[in-house]
């Protein structure tokens, strides 16, 4: 393990992480995966929808996994009875996230625009609006 990379635990499985990223770059690049909404690995983290709360052993609350950099021996649960709590409660309270979503990224504000294929925010309103 170089100087760079810490190695904390997430759903019972120990991962590497690299020192400053922040929790969902850590889990994404393990493959685990964690619900989110807003955060777009090429754009700023805003941290508004907290689709993305997961528990945190010694944290009060369950964290946004966007904006939590990792720490060095932290364990995360992204599936605990809380966290799902979490993230559910975060769901429900945007009851129609597509609407969300057209009204504050999409430039057309149109629910299908013809990069329909390529384009995220049509998969994570597919993703959601189920
Ligand atoms: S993905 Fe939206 S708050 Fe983390």
């Amino acid at each position: 393990m170089s100087d760079d990379r810490i190695k904390i635990e997430v759903d019972g499985q120990t991962i590497e992480a690299r020192k400053g990223a922040m929790l969902i770059e850590a889990t994404d690049a393990a493959g685990i995966y964690v619900p989110r909404f807003c955060y777009h690995k090429h754009l700023t983290v805003a941290a508004n929808c907290r689709m993305c709360l997961v528990e945190v052993e010694r944290a009060p609350k369950c964290m946004p996994a966007c904006a939590t950099p990792v720490m060095d021996g932290m364990k995360v649960y992204t599936r605990s009875p809380k966290a799902t709590a979490a993230q559910h409660a975060s769901d429900k309270s945007h009851r129609r996230p597509e609407s969300r979503v057209r009204s504050v990224a999409c430039p057309t504000a149109l629910p299908v625009t013809a990069r329909r294929a390529t384009c995220a925010i049509q998969h994570k309103i597919m993703e959601t609006s189920a």
